[in-house]
This record gives C-alpha cells, structure tokens and sequence, in this order.
C-alpha cells in the first residue's frame, strides 16, 4: 500500500515571530511511518515541526502551519489507499496576524483566534475507496469524546490516546473502529505500538479495498 502520515504538531504565527503551537515530539507518526516501510509500505509523511528526524526511506513533506499541512495532505492523497492522521494539529489561529513584531504596550493583549481546517476530516470528504484512521488525544471522557469524533470526521477507525503520550516513548491506546467499538488495546513503546496498529489496519481496513 501507499499510506499518507500526518505527523508532528503545527505552528500558527501571532506575528513574524511568535507562535502558537503544541507539545507533540512527531514520534507517534514518525513511528507509523517507520512500521509502515518495515512492513513494504510505501509512505508518504506530511509533518510538522518535530522534535526528531524523520525515518528514512518515507517521502517527507515539511509544512509548518495546518493550512500547509492541508494542501500538502490534499495533493498526496488521490495517490494513497488510505491516510494516518498522528498530527498533534493547532486548531487555532489569530484572526488578523500583524506584520513585524508586536509591541508591548502596558495593557492586556487581547488576539481574536478563528478556529483552521481539519485535516483529517477533509480528507474523509474526499476518500471514496479509501481509509481514514484518526488519533484522538483525551483527558476525560476518552471513549465518548473519540466516539463523537469518528463520527464526525467520517473515520473508519480512531486510536484513543493520553496526554501523557505527549512527548513521551511509551503509550497506551485503544482503537476504536468505523460502529466506535474497542477493536483493539495497545500498550508500550510508540514502535511496537505502531507496529500493531498497522497490523490491524492491513487485516481490518485494507483487505476491503
Ligand atoms: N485533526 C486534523 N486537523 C485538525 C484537528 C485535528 O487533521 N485541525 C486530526 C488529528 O490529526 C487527529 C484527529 O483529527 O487524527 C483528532 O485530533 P484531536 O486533536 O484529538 O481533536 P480535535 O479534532 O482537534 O478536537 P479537540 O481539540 O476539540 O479535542
């Protein structure tokens, strides 16, 4: 298979120098990217600024902001069977991002943020034979709030992580597929976790293509 990776968190600018971002290292993606080629995938990786280097032998597109994460996405994906969205995305970003530096001027600052693509679910308008699989990273409610969220997005499957994942070698998942059922528990390193999740796309998502 052809699998697009989305990776890594993005950065929106509240000026030329400032940004509003997230803590995701790209391990969690980078990890899919790296079980995906070990098991004769091709992969196309879309990521943001991470905190480690890419694994070798992916097709890696640089972006920094959603928008440029969406377009990237959008043009890669006619050619895949299927997506990964591991993306830590920022959902926000200011409305009117002034040119140059922002001043301080003594008083409270206050941006007005208007809210940026989903990625994810705009791939899912377009993926007719194609797969989705989402991440959904929750503090509370972690099964309902990731139930909510494939269903919105039109995902056929979501892992369901913690914030403690963030940044972070290790994780604990579960996988929710397309009825939002616990299809499938994951734990340990993010690599063997990878592995599995794979594992279960090949057996569950691309034998029906
Ligand atoms: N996602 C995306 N584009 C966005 C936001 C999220 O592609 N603008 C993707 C993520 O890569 C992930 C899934 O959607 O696969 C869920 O992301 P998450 O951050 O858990 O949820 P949000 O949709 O951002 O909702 P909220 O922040 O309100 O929990």
């Amino acid at each position: 298979m052809h699998i697009l990776i989305t990776a890594g968190p993005t950065r929106e600018y509240l000026d030329d120098v400032r940004f509003i971002s997230n803590a995701s290292s790209g391990r969690m993606g980078f990890a899919l990217a790296q079980a995906a080629l070990g098991r004769g995938h091709r992969v196309t990786l879309v990521t943001g600024p991470a905190a480690v280097p890419p694994p070798t032998g992916a097709s890696v597109i640089h972006v920094t902001t959603t928008e440029e994460m969406l377009t990237a996405c959008r043009q890669a994906f006619p050619d895949c069977d299927g997506v990964i969205a591991a993306a830590a995305v920022c959902d926000y970003r200011p409305k009117s991002p002034p040119k140059g530096k922002l001043k301080k001027t003594g008083r409270p600052l206050v941006l007005e943020l208007v809210e940026t693509p989903d990625v994810l679910a705009e791939l899912c308008a377009v993926k007719e034979h194609r797969w989705a699989v989402g991440f959904a990273l929750e503090a509370d409610d972690a099964l309902a709030n990731a139930a909510a969220k494939l269903r919105a997005k039109r995902c056929d499957a979501i892992v369901v992580n913690r914030p403690t994942a963030i940044s972070s070698d290790q994780t604990e998942a579960c996988l929710l597929d397309r009825a939002a059922a616990v299809a499938a528990r994951f734990q340990g390193s993010k690599s063997s976790v990878a592995d599995a999740i794979l594992g279960w796309i090949e057996t569950n998502l691309a034998r029906k293509l």
